[in-house]
């Protein structure tokens, strides 16, 4: 597939190396021993009594993106998410923020990262009952020391923000899960911390309201830029809301890369396999299906932009009837023709092939 090169990287928030946490006796040993290193989940727990929730993992979380980390269930993702600010204590690798080294910070150091820094938000994330809206989301700002009105004044803020207007003196017992879960958003969002890590915050909610709220967390982003870490084992969900997914499997990233990197070329026949049922002209871009213009193709027919998928190239062409082109900054990069979309959709390569330009 042709896989755009960014012409400048972000950089770097988190930075992590080599991470690996074992649960069980004597941890430790586990990562530098090849022998046990090697051995699958099955066979280490038998042979150590231990479980490496995350083996080895490499990867950088680039400034302003959306990072989802997805896998099935026990496929090490909050053990991964909860290594970042040493809510779990890694047992070897290096973790950096922003240049700094997470796994030498000491106890006030952690604090802030945790405060400030890098924010949680979890599935249950203990909304406290006696408290209204308006105090709960205040609560962060609380701990940080802020004064009772730049409190109040700043979550009030954020209780627009995430559309609970109106509600700010209620208690969470009178709110639904999906206002509880906007509670809990609004009060990660008003210590505005450089990072927010979401821990599957919606797997409880109805497929309505979470549609609702992944909407809000794109909107958000969009609008703020803010870096978010987002765990989810729901794939429509990875696809909708990551920049870049990564795929875990027993504590291992099996696979790094954009939705469409990810759907069109799998890096192996498990990532095949998970993604077998997603629509790929959702979630492809008219690059996969692109070919060098022929004669006069580069100058009539509709015009689409490089990162346009599939799906609305293919609206384009049987509206028109006519070859599309894609258009960057005036110039023509190539061409999808009906049979290249097919191939796409069909998941076999057109026979033109797909040269880009
Ligand atoms: N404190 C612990 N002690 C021992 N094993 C643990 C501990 N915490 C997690 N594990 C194991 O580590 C593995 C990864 O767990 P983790 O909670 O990170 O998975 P997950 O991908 O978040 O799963 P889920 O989708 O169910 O939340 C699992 O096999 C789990 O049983
Ligand atoms: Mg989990």
């Amino acid at each position: 597939m042709n896989t755009p090169t960014a012409p400048h990287t972000p950089p770097s928030v988190f930075a992590v190396r080599d991470l690996w946490k074992v649960f069980g006796p004597k941890a430790d040993r586990v990562p530098g021993d090849a022998g046990l290193a090697a051995l699958d989940a099955a066979g280490l727990r038998a042979r150590t009594g231990c479980t490496a929730a995350v083996r080895d993992v490499s990867f950088d979380v680039r400034k302003g993106e959306v990072f989802v980390v997805m896998g099935l269930s026990g496929s090490g993702k909050s053990t991964l998410v909860r290594c970042l600010t040493r809510l779990i204590e890694p047992t070897s690798g290096t973790i950096s923020i922003d240049g700094e080294d997470v796994l030498s910070m000491d106890a006030g150091r952690l604090r802030e990262l945790r405060r400030h820094r890098a924010a949680m938000v979890f599935q249950h994330f203990g909304l406290l009952p006696h408290r209204s809206v308006l105090d709960n989301v205040a609560y962060g700002l609380e701990i940080q020391g802020v004064g009772r009105a730049a409190r109040r004044e700043r979550a009030a803020e954020f209780v627009t923000k995430v559309g609970l207007e109106g509600m700010e003196h209620r208690r969470p017992g009178q709110l639904s899960g999906g206002q509880q879960q906007r509670v809990g958003l609004a009060r990660a969002l008003a210590v505005d911390p450089e990072v927010l890590l979401f821990d599957e915050p919606f797997s409880a909610l109805d497929p309505l309201i979470r549609r609702d709220m992944q909407e809000e967390v794109v909107r958000l982003h969009r609008e703020e830029g803010r870096t978010m870490v987002f765990i989810t084992h729901d794939l429509s969900e990875a696809l909708r809301l990551g920049d870049r997914i990564a795929l875990m499997r027993d504590g291992r990233i099996v696979q790094l890369g954009t939705p469409e990197e990810i759907v069109g070329s799998p890096a192996d026949d498990y990532v095949r396999d998970f993604v077998r049922d997603v629509p790929r002209e959702q979630v492809l871009t008219v690059r996969a299906a692109m070919r060098p213009a022929r004669s006069t193709e580069s100058e009539a027919g509709p015009a689409l932009a490089p990162d346009a998928t599939v799906h609305e190239a293919i609206e384009a062409v049987a509206r028109t009837g006519e070859t599309a082109r894609v258009v960057q900054d005036g110039r023509c990069l190539g061409v999808v023709d009906q049979a290249a979309l097919l191939g796409v959709v069909a998941g076999v390569a057109a026979p033109a092939g797909k040269a880009a330009a």
